[in-house]
């Protein structure tokens, strides 16, 4: 399987690291106070945001780069570029398994922007983060195969 990082020019993260610090601010943490924003840069250059929505049922809250990708999903989005995660960290978060997993499912070669506070940023890839995700292609019957 290849693992090649897409590269992604500065504009771009310029833009996809604003939209996931812009909807930060929109996040629904009641039980955490932890506000995270995300965007996803689709393949067909299209961005979408999602924020972390937490629940009374502590187990039912969801995660801001979970929510980025329903949200490009939902608009028709198969193939994703990368992803920007923005936290209020002096040293920038880095995605929990659950969303490196979700995110693996459309991208592969993911970019991965870390956004901690100030606008500090640091770049990796979900290859690093995730260097052998479950896919359906180890499910035998699946569609994939
Ligand atoms: N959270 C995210 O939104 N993304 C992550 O990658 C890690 C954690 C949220 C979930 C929960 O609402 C809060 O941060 C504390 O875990």
């Amino acid at each position: 399987m290849a693992e090649r990082a897409v590269s992604l020019d500065g504009r771009q993260a310029d833009a996809l690291a604003a939209a996931a610090v812009a909807v930060r601010a929109h996040a629904y943490a009641p039980a955490s106070h932890f506000h995270v924003g995300a965007a996803v840069l689709a393949a067909d250059g299209r961005v979408f945001v999602g924020c972390n929505v937490e629940n009374a049922s502590y187990g039912l809250s969801i995660c801001a780069e979970r929510a980025a990708v329903c949200a490009a999903v939902a608009a028709g989005v198969r193939e994703l570029r990368a992803v920007a995660v923005a936290t209020g960290l002096d040293e920038p978060a880095r995605p929990c398994g659950a969303c490196r997993q979700v995110l693996a499912e459309f991208g592969r070669d993911l970019h991965v922007l870390l956004v901690g506070n100030d606008g500090k940023r640091r770049e990796t890839n979900l290859a690093q983060l995730l260097p052998e995700p479950f896919t359906f292609a180890d499910i035998p019957d699946s569609a994939e195969n």
